[in-house]
């Protein structure tokens, strides 16, 4: 019988290929007090989530993005590979802002360890696919590598560290990757930059001892205790659906499942406890790394303006990131695999050009495809169509009758797009701050 007193989990994922503003509806979310806790479920410190309040800005990495709310909890779940340096370097940026987050912070003992070698795996496999073929252009973070670990049953478990076998454990995993990067050397000339592996030794080992003074708990059992007790949770997506690695564009992805479906496995809740499906997107689209990206405005000078006015370059790289016109294509498929109904749209206040365009559909051959292609390099040409651009009009606003009418237009054209899916915008985006927002519910 169902327990009606119990709690529920929302969660918000990015429904383009990432960077869409998650950081901050997380933070505007849990800003209302209908959640209690936070978690990130999947992926590593790849993401970089944004958050500005209160003259504050904190880029997080890997400490979900509640860390500016004193009563929020903070988990780690099991399904994130855990890069200990960047968890311990944000715990210290965030107490020198005035957030002491370490005892609200609850990492799971299942998570995935990334060790000191997983960067320099992931530079030298970049290095190998650059000499035959196309690098991916990861954030060499070394997630891949630490999933792949992990999927081989070689891996550390952050619950490892308490154990008096670690050392041993370690050191092994540490001599087997010396080989893969000596294998690297030999097939591709790959330079193992001894006095740079030993600088990131160092400075893991010491990540470790403090590790170890944190919260690494049974996080599925707290999640469940908390949801007993009526507690609501929000799931904190990374990257986003176009980079999931089953549906996005093999191998142009990120080493885990970004949909929503992986919230169950990478928390250890049952799907029964999930209620909403919130998707993020911006109002253009940007993708960084390489790989295809049909939607990419042509004109680079065109280009240039979008990456300039949004300021798209990357949180965790700096890399400037590729503009593209919103692709409803890739949306609809993004939209349906995730169950997403409703939409915060971003960057609303960005828009530099006199008319804006989108894409609808993809063909290849002349042809107009219905189905998600294997391959995006296999798409010949886009179908898009044009709207009347709104310029600067709309930063900052926060109030739904100040809205230009061109971006009026735009936003109820997408949701006329996507009228089959149920899909509504409940939330605007008009600037960076938490309060550059619209609710367009009301
Ligand atoms: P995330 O990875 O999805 O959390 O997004 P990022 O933080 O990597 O990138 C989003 C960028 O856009 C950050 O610099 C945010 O501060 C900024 N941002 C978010 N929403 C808006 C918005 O509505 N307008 C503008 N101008 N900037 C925004
Ligand atoms: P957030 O959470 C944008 C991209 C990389 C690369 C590919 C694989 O901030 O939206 P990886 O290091 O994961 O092996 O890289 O995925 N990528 C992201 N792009 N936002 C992110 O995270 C990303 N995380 C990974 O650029 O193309
Ligand atoms: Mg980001």
């Amino acid at each position: 019988m169902q327990n009606n007193k119990k709690g529920f989990v929302d969660v918000l994922v990015g429904l383009q290929w990432g960077d869409e503003g998650k950081g901050k509806n997380i933070d505007e979310l849990l800003s209302n007090g209908v959640y209690s806790g936070v978690a990130r479920f999947q992926g590593g410190a790849n993401a970089g989530h944004t958050i500005k309040s209160g003259g504050i800005t904190f880029i997080g990495h890997i400490v979900p993005s509640g860390c500016l709310q004193n009563d929020v909890e903070l988990y780690i779940g099991n399904g994130v590979v855990v890069d200990v340096i960047s968890l311990i370097k944000e715990i210290k940026e965030l107490k020198s802002l005035g957030f002491d987050v370490a005892p609200r912070l609850y990492i799971s003992n299942r998570a995935k360890l990334v060790s000191y070698m997983h960067p320099f795996i992931d530079q030298a496999e970049e290095f190998y696919r650059s000499k035959n073929g196309e690098k991916i252009g990861t954030t060499s973070r070394g997630i891949g590598p630490a999933y792949s670990d992990s999927r081989a049953r070689k891996g550390l478990l952050v619950g490892d560290v308490m154990m008096p076998d670690f050392d041993q454990k370690e050191k092994e995993l540490s001599e087997l990757h010396m080989n893969i990067l000596h294998m690297y050397k030999e097939v591709s000339g790959f330079e193992i930059q001894e006095d740079k592996i030993k600088e990131m030794k160092e400075k893991w080992q010491e990540a470790i001892n403090e590790l170890k003074q944190l919260q690494i708990c049974d996080l599925s059992f707290l999640v469940q205790k908390r949801l007993e007790e009526g507690k609501n949770i929000l799931a904190e997506g990374a990257q986003g659906i176009m980079l999931d690695i089953d549906f996005g564009d093999y191998p142009n992805v990120t080493s885990s499942n970004t949909l929503p479906a992986n919230i169950c496995l990478g928390l250890g809740i049952p799907h029964t406890t999930i209620r909403n499906v919130y998707g993020v997107i911006k109002a253009y689209t940007t993708k960084v790394g390489g790989g295809d990206f049909p939607s990419r405005i042509k004109d680079t000078t065109v280009e240039k303006l979008f990456q300039d006015t949004g300021h798209e370059f990357g949180a965790t790289t700096g890399r400037p990131r590729m503009c593209g016109w919103l692709d409803l294509f890739a949306l609809r498929y993004a939209i349906k695999l995730s169950g997403a109904n409703k939409i915060f749209i971003n960057k609303a206040d960005i828009c530099p050009t006199d008319n804006i365009e989108v894409v609808t559909n993809y063909e290849i051959d002349n042809k107009v495809i219905e189905e998600f292609p294997l391959r995006l390099k296999l798409v010949t040409n886009v179908k898009s169509e044009k709207l009347a651009g709104w310029g600067n009009a709309n930063y900052g606003v926060n109030d739904k009758s100040n809205v230009s009418p061109e971006l009026s237009v735009y936003l109820k054209y997408i949701e006329d797009k996507f009228k089959d899916l149920d899909v509504n915008i409940v939330s605007v985006g008009t600037g960076p701050d938490r309060e550059h927002t619209i609710n367009w519910e009301k």
